[in-house]
């Protein structure tokens, strides 16, 4: 994972606009390999499918999917909610598709935040019309008390505030994903 494992550490290009670390590199990193243990526990008698929704999720995916022991398999697809605002409409178009066949599999949606779950909420639909074995999820990210819609998560890796938090795959206007620890974002949107 990334270079700076201390919390304390603010890439200097980006300070400008960031508030407090709510989750460090460190705390991203240990908890990962604990989710990617549990996956392995939990479906070592059948290797998911990992379905990572881009963008936001990509950083999760790549260190996920290395910390699970099992042959997984994963797919990508592209969703974009309509317009550039820190808030979705719940509108999602789907920018790109998976490529791989989801009958009788065993998927696992990797998503970086569930804050309203609109999005997710679309997605376990979309997917799921597909037959699927079972279908899953694993958010890095949950914003509590957000929910508009029940959501069952089957794995999270961290409740934070309802701010809005960039890093770690997280952007606003498509900046700051390629920083290793999540921050609150204090700029101009
Ligand atoms: P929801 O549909 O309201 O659950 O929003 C989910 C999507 O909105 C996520 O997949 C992100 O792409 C985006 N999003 C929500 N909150 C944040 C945030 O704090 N930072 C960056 N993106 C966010
Ligand atoms: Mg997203």
């Amino acid at each position: 994972m990334g270079h700076h494992d201390d919390a304390d550490f603010t890439a200097t290009w980006a300070a400008h606009d960031l508030g407090e670390v709510v989750v460090s590199a460190r705390q991203v990193h240990d908890r990962v390999l604990e989710l990617g243990h549990e996956i392995a526990v939990d479906y070592a008698q059948s290797p998911p499918l990992l379905v990572c929704v881009l963008k936001g999720a990509i950083n999760f995916m790549a260190d996920l999917m290395r910390a699970i022991e099992l042959p997984v398999e994963v797919d990508f697809m592209a969703v974009s909610s309509y317009g550039a605002a820190t808030k979705t409409s719940g509108v999602v178009r789907i920018v790109k598709d998976l490529d791989l066949d989801l009958a009788g599999r065993d998927v696992l949606i990797v998503e970086d935040v569930v804050d309203s779950g609109l999005t997710l909420n679309y997605l376990r639909q979309y997917l799921g019309a597909r037959n699927p074995k079972s279908l899953e999820v694993c958010a890095l990210l949950l914003k509590v008390g957000e929910q508009r819609v029940q959501q069952s998560l089957k794995y999270v890796g961290f409740s934070i505030p309802a701010d809005f938090v960039v890093g770690y795959g997280l952007d606003v206007n498509e900046r700051y994903r390629n920083l290793d620890a999540i921050y609150t974002f204090t700029g101009q949107a």
